[in-house]
């Protein structure tokens, strides 16, 4: 998943595409190039390393108004100033950017080395500008015939931007699969990955849609579709971010930033959606299909990563409160299994980005077989909110740093909201909707009063951060917590953790524990807490070190624990609000304490948008 970008205006396109690119470098951040067009030629420098490694060696005499830029996370081809982005034809006169993977790139290398066209790098990229540079100096084609020619014949993804000496006031982008939007200011254009290089130029956006391909001057654009370049009618939107959102406001990081901004998002997560007072749930993005959901046979919640976590838990909130049964499925495993799917069944996609590949093309099997289907999305105007037939955006805000926080908490947020109005509209025990909603009216102060135990997490970060391994445990709805919170240590921390059912740890992973095995417990006062003190117990007699995660005391667990923390509880089924917190803080206080680059952890990128 890389972060790529295209300027034609009146300012110094380097300045804004550099700009742009650390605004973006957490789609990936492996190496990174732009290319400049200037007294009619193209001045392209790249190279592997960060974005600002970048900015220290572009010239500054370089003040050319059209650009394009790539900030990468490489697929085909390790990480080098070769394969770094953006990519030459073999005339050297076309330059492109891309997103995504060229699946047929082999037969299309194989073909064009065949007509005699060389190549530099590794990349599946290199072989698609070289096929557009083959076809453009075949002659009496635009750029624009050569590009669309050329994507009529690859088979893949991308979302590229293209320029050309020969057309310097002209840039190409299309998409089918990797997200692009253009900003739309006066005179002057940006076409990005997302909106945050956007926001600072304008709020007026166009969001491309797969299959279109943009003709982008400095003070306008037209949209044509790929396969038959038929004009597309364009739909500019206005956005709803604001710079503040997408910069650290002071933080050291943006993920301490996102998880100290949950006492805000989470409350967020419920503006304008329910009257307290009144006990009653109200989503307008699902008014007209509640129906439909109630009369599913069965519903699927897809998603991955940690939005597969909050699926988990979605699935045990829609089966205890609504009472429809409910498959949890890993997207990747969902799009490509045989599974049972019909007119009778809704599946439900979780996202933050709205982009991820898995999860786009579990909606679009779903669709296919005539499912119903919902979007539980961050991102708005992304490819799943605007391909699913309802949904319910989480409004956590742009999330920066790569490791899914505050978006997690609001995704279950809004899984809340929905179980709650499903299960009012099925008539469902009112009574514990009303117990639930009580205490989500107030959950923001108990958020906080967990955000204020960070320096004493940080101590306890200090007493863990050199172990190598680690095993986190939780029953029912707390053993989604312990997946997730064992899933943000590993991918900031660089750790070896693992989540299990608590129950399960006798059935082999208890072979893992000695002394230097430490096991966080998440041992709220639930319906299970003394099955989990048993498996305490036994981590004890195999001297094991326990970090227990509770909500209220008790002296066995105090007798036992090598450590406590004790979060303020609430209701039993929105426990996991709150205990996923401390989890939170001690991943990233142990990955600062380690020196790891919490924001853009190693091989990872904030929205996998390939397979
Ligand atoms: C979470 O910390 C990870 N960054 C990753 O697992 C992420 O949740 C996953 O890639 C899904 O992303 P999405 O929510 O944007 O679809």
């Amino acid at each position: 998943m890389c972060g790529i970008m295209g300027y034609s205006g009146y300012r110094s396109a380097a300045e804004v595409l550099i700009k742009g690119l650390h605004r973006l470098e957490y789609r990936g951040y492996d190496s990174a190039g732009i290319s400049i067009l200037e007294d009619k030629r193209l001045h392209t420098i790249k190279t592997c390393g960060k974005v600002k490694d970048l900015e220290g060696i572009v010239p500054s005499e370089l003040t050319g108004h059209i650009g394009i830029g790539h900030t990468r996370w490489a697929t085909h081809g390790e990480p080098s100033d070769t394969n770094a982005h953006p990519h030459h034809d073999n005339s050297g006169k076309i330059a492109l950017i891309h997103n995504g993977i060229i699946e047929n790139h082999s037969a299309l290398r194989r073909y064009l080395a065949e007509e005699g066209v060389t190549f530099k790098s590794e990349t599946d990229t290199e072989v698609l500008v070289a096929y557009i540079g083959h076809l453009y100096g075949q002659g009496g084609v635009t750029l624009s015939d050569a590009v669309r020619r050329a994507l009529t014949t690859v088979v893949g993804t991308y979302g590229i931007v293209v320029m050309c000496e020969d057309e310097p006031d002209t840039l190409v982008a299309a998409r089918l699969g990797s997200p692009l939007v253009l900003g739309i200011g006066d005179n002057e254009i940006i076409v990005s990955s997302d909106a945050t290089p956007i926001i600072e130029y304008t709020r007026n956006v166009v969001y491309l849609g797969d299959g279109e391909m943009a003709v982008i001057h400095a003070s306008s654009y037209e949209l044509v579709s790929i396969s038959d370049n038929l004009p597309v009618r364009a739909s500019e939107q206005q956005l709803d971010m604001t710079i503040e959102q997408i910069e650290k406001g002071g933080y050291p990081h943006f993920m301490f930033k996102e998880i100290m901004e949950q006492v805000v998002t989470i409350p967020d997560a419920m503006r304008g959606r329910v009257d307290f007072s009144a006990g009653k749930v109200n989503l307008g993005g699902i008014r007209d299909w509640e129906a439909s959901l109630l009369d599913s046979d069965w519903i699927y919640l897809t998603a991955c990563g940690t939005s597969w976590h909050a699926a988990l838990i979605g699935g045990y909130l829609i089966e205890e409160l609504v009472g429809i049964p409910v498959k949890v499925e890993h997207a990747s495993e969902f799009r490509y299994r045989q599974s049972i799917i019909s007119d009778r069944h809704t599946v439900m996609a979780i996202s933050q980005s709205g982009e991820t590949a898995d999860t786009l093309a579990a909606i679009r099997k779903a669709h296919e077989a005539g499912a119903l289907t919902m979007g539980i999305v961050n991102a708005v105007g992304s490819s799943i909110a605007r391909e699913t037939d309802c949904g319910v955006f989480i409004h956590a805000g742009p999330e920066i740093g790569v490791a899914s926080t505050k978006a997690f908490t609001s995704q279950l947020t809004v899984l809340f909201l929905i179980s709650l109005l499903l299960a009012q509209r099925a008539g469902k025990s009112q009574q514990e909707i009303r117990a639930i909603l009580e205490e989500l009216e107030g959950i923001g102060n108990k958020v906080a009063e967990v955000l204020a135990l960070s320096d004493a997490i940080l101590v306890l970060a200090g007493e863990y951060q050199a172990c190598h391994n680690f095993l986190y445990l939780g029953r029912g709805f707390q053993y989604p917590i312990a997946l997730e919170g064992a899933l943000k240590l590993k991918e900031i921390s660089y750790i070896h953790a693992e989540g299990y059912p608590a129950a399960e740890m006798k059935h082999g992973p208890i072979a893992l524990i000695d002394e230097n095995m430490p096991v966080v417990v998440m041992a709220v006062k639930d319906g299970t807490f003394e099955k989990v003190l048993s498996n305490i117990q036994e981590i004890k007699a195999r001297r094991g070190k326990v970090l227990a995660i509770t909500d209220a005391r008790d002296p066995e667990l105090e007798e036992l624990a090598d450590h406590i923390i004790q979060v303020p509880t609430t209701h039993e089924l929105l426990l996991p609000l709150i205990t996923v917190i401390p989890l939170q803080l001690l991943a990233y206080h142990i990955a600062v304490l380690r020196g790891c680059p919490v924001d853009q952890p190693r091989n990872l990128a904030k929205s996998v948008t390939v397979e």
